[in-house]
């Protein structure tokens, strides 16, 4: 099978690390990929929002299967255009696609669908704004309606703050704020069939002790030792299966990757957001873990067969990453610093711990920084504390001046406080 994969990030590294080692992939392709992606894949260059160019760039390599990574080729119809020119992907359409792009809409869906979220409401005039806020009160939950890459989100105790960003949007959903841990339930679905992956918690502040900004994400881990072992059905019930269901109905099926993030409230499990992608660094972590080849299971979600698909098998082992980001992420991310250090990785620490690159770039015979989060060192043990020092020991390898990292990743999920 011939795979391209669309994107240039962490979670596509992960995608085509994973794709790269399955036996049934005979050649792969990444377009625009990134500097480490091109240790497991072949670079092709494209304008990844440019449907077009994407669907005569996979009819060119004559690819069986193109898999689109990140949400803004997805909003803009990039899968659509590979669909058109007879080639399977896996990725929704730019319409079910709205179940990200547009949080009003993602509401609309799960209020039809009986899915349970925080009660919000869409605001497009100072007046509404000011009424939502008073009738939410404080912490204040406001949120940006259109794509933002996780940052146009903000969570403040600061009437002043959230009055300000919601002035600031064109349209805002304003809403209940939900107390309780964090989930990301990825599910890969064809549209009838949903077949849901391990759950895994991710980090969005920039800061350790969940403090600063909201980032794209600083880490992740995989399992959750403390959610409860019913959690992955409970999520296919009240969330997965309808909000599929519902998108059949309204004639918009939804086929490949549904990321349900959510909140475990005292009152029940919540829906906070969907994304219409695999979750960056989530994925990192899910895929590290699942021993199931994965470009069988992708295929036949984008040919809707996954109800053939025989049940995944997951390996028993703890994952974690952990993310570098660059001086200044998430606010004005400074770029071209030179990374060094990941030889020594793939010298000390592989297979056990290993670099996925996601901002970078080769000048010459090094590597430099090209975006705001720019590695995504990951790593598998017996447990999440073996995990996590396996992980910690190769992010000490690495030298980029400026960079940040969180250094509490799993920690209070490894039982480290
Ligand atoms: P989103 O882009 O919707 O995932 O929001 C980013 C982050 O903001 C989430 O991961 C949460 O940490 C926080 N957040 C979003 N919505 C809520 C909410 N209703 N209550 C509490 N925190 C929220
Ligand atoms: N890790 C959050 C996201 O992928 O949106």
């Amino acid at each position: 099978m011939k795979v391209l994969v669309i994107g240039g990030g962490a979670r596509e590294h992960a995608l085509c690390r994973s794709l790269s080692l399955d036996p049934a992939v005979s050649a792969l392709y990444c377009a625009p990929g990134n500097a480490g992606i091109a240790d497991v894949a072949t670079l092709r260059p494209v304008d990844a929002l440019d449907g077009d160019a994407v669907a005569t760039l996979a009819t060119e390599l004559v690819a069986d299967l193109v898999v689109v990574g990140p949400e803004a080729p997805l909003v803009a119809g990039v899968a659509d255009a590979v669909r058109a020119v007879g080639i399977p992907v896996f990725g929704p359409s730019a319409e079910a696609a709205q179940l990200e792009g547009s949080k009003a809409f993602a509401k609309d869906v799960m209020a039809a669908a009986g899915v349970p979220t925080a009660r919000s409401y869409v605001c497009t005039t100072p007046e509404e704004v000011d009424a939502a806020l008073d009738a939410f009160g404080a912490p204040y939950v406001v949120k940006d309606d259109g794509l933002a890459a996780g940052k146009g989100v903000v969570v403040t105790e600061d009437l002043a703050v959230a009055r300000a960003h919601a002035l600031a949007c064109d349209r805002v959903v304003i809403e209940e704020y939900l107390d309780g841990p964090e989930v990301s339930l990825f599910a890969i679905t064809d549209g009838v069939t949903v077949v849901p992956l391990q759950p895994a918690q991710d980090f969005k502040r920039a800061l350790d002790g969940d403090r600063g900004p909201n980032t794209g994400g600083m880490g992740a881990y995989s399992p959750l030792p403390w959610a409860d072992p019913k959690l992955v059905d409970e999520v296919m019930e009240l969330v997965l299966q309808p909000t599929v269901d519902e998108l059949r109905r309204r004639g918009t099926p939804f086929s490949g990757l549904l990321y349900a993030g959510l909140a475990i409230t005292g009152r029940g499990t919540r829906v906070i957001e969907f994304n219409a992608r695999f979750g960056d660094p989530e994925t990192q972590v899910v895929l590290a873990r699942l021993r199931t080849p994965l470009a069988g299971v992708l295929l036949n979600a984008a040919n809707g067969t996954l109800d053939a698909q025989p049940p995944l098998v997951w390996r028993e082992d703890a994952a974690v990453t952990v993310v570098i980001a660059s001086h200044n992420y998430p606010e004005t991310p400074r770029t071209g610093d030179r990374i060094e250090g990941l030889l020594e990785v793939a010298a000390e620490d592989e297979p056990d711990a290993y670099v996925l690159h996601a901002g970078t770039r080769r000048e010459g015979d090094t590597v430099v920084s090209a975006g705001g989060r720019v590695l995504s060192v990951t790593a598998t043990g017996s447990d999440l504390a073996q995990a996590r020092e396996k992980a910690y020991t190769a992010v000490a390898r690495i030298r980029l001046d400026g960079s940040q990292h969180r250094t509490d990743i799993a920690a209070k999920a490894a039982g480290l406080g």
